[in-house]
């Protein structure tokens, strides 16, 4: 067996497999059985200050290998979610907090009330696609990088901020933020928005028009992403979009990443998806010959011409 232990920031994981934000982060039982179940570390559904309903059903559409939702971050308020993380922390596995509010000032208020619950890293959601201002910071290099310094004044915990694909200026973003203080980046949120239009009525299928696109096609973008983003900045990556299996994982790794988030893929295979992404790696690090997933992050070699 291969050595599947990694590290984001100072904070050790048993393997490189990380439960996504709002797959399963609802409460703290769930996170503690996700952690139990074999994820390395596992991410809280995003929390804000007040609690928000988030928005009408329908809220995703299931496609099979392509996935909506735009659920506009339903969430019980920070000071309701303090003790969830509590639980969850009796799994034994790093949790990741993943926060959003409407302005920088707001993140770190969310991250004052969080940080009572000691989590082990702050995931700044400045990507969600399905609410007004969600993606505003993540297509802003200069507003992304004050959310950090603002979230950073306020918690000594490590931050890792999550990257929207959808901009043109995503190596602007990345450097922004790691020259902000970030200390770990998580790539990348959903795609598009997307919509799904319901022939026979003519109506888009989601309640809210448009949703974030997520599942296995994704994971060549963001692969992409992910290899932009570590030839420009030296802090660890969570590679999150379109895991399904080691393969899958195995090329984020290579590309750069250092963790890899699985979300989407848990609706096929429950909580079985993070052994099966393990052992599929160690068979892969056997192959190459490779004694540690440290071995194979960012290896990614040129093309022969
Ligand atoms: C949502 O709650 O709408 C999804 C969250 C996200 O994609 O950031």
């Amino acid at each position: 067996m291969a050595e599947l232990t990694t590290e984001l920031a100072g904070v050790k994981l048993e393997n490189p497999t990380v439960l996504s934000a709002g797959i399963l982060g609802n409460t703290g039982e769930i996170l503690k059985r996700v952690g139990l179940s074999g994820a390395g570390a596992v991410t809280t559904k995003t929390i804000g200050l007040k609690p928000r309903k988030g928005n009408k059903n329908p809220t995703v559409v299931d496609m099979g290998d392509v996935f909506l939702n735009a659920m506009g971050l339903p969430n019980p308020g920070a000071e309701n979610f303090v003790e969830e993380i509590r639980i969850a922390k009796e799994g034994g596995k790093p949790i990741i907090s993943s926060i959003f509010g409407k302005d920088a000032g707001e993140f770190a208020e969310v991250a004052k009330i969080l940080k009572k619950a000691e989590p082990d890293l702050f995931e700044l959601n400045i990507s969600c696609p399905n609410v007004g201002s969600g993606m505003s910071f993540g297509c802003d290099p200069v507003a992304a990088g004050k959310v950090v310094e603002k979230v950073k004044a306020v918690t000594d915990i490590s931050l890792s901020v999550k990257m929207t694909p959808n901009t043109h200026l995503l190596v602007e973003v990345a450097k922004s933020v790691e020259k902000a203080g970030a200390s770990v980046i998580t790539a990348i949120n959903g795609l598009g928005p997307g919509m799904v239009i319901d022939v026979e009525t003519g109506i888009p299928v989601l309640a809210n028009k448009v949703g974030g696109v997520s599942g296995k096609f994704v994971r060549p973008i963001a692969t992409r992403c992910i290899y932009s983003i570590a030839q420009a900045v030296k802090i660890p990556i969570i590679g999150v979009g379109g895991i399904y299996s080691g393969e899958d994982a195995a090329q984020h790794i290579i590309a750069g990443a250092s963790a890899v988030g699985i979300g989407t893929a848990v609706k096929d295979h429950y909580l079985d998806i993070f052994k099966k992404v393990c052992d599929e790696l160690d068979v892969i690090l056997e192959r190459k010959k490779l004694k540690s997933i440290g071995e194979l992050v960012g290896t990614v070699k040129e093309v022969l011409t």
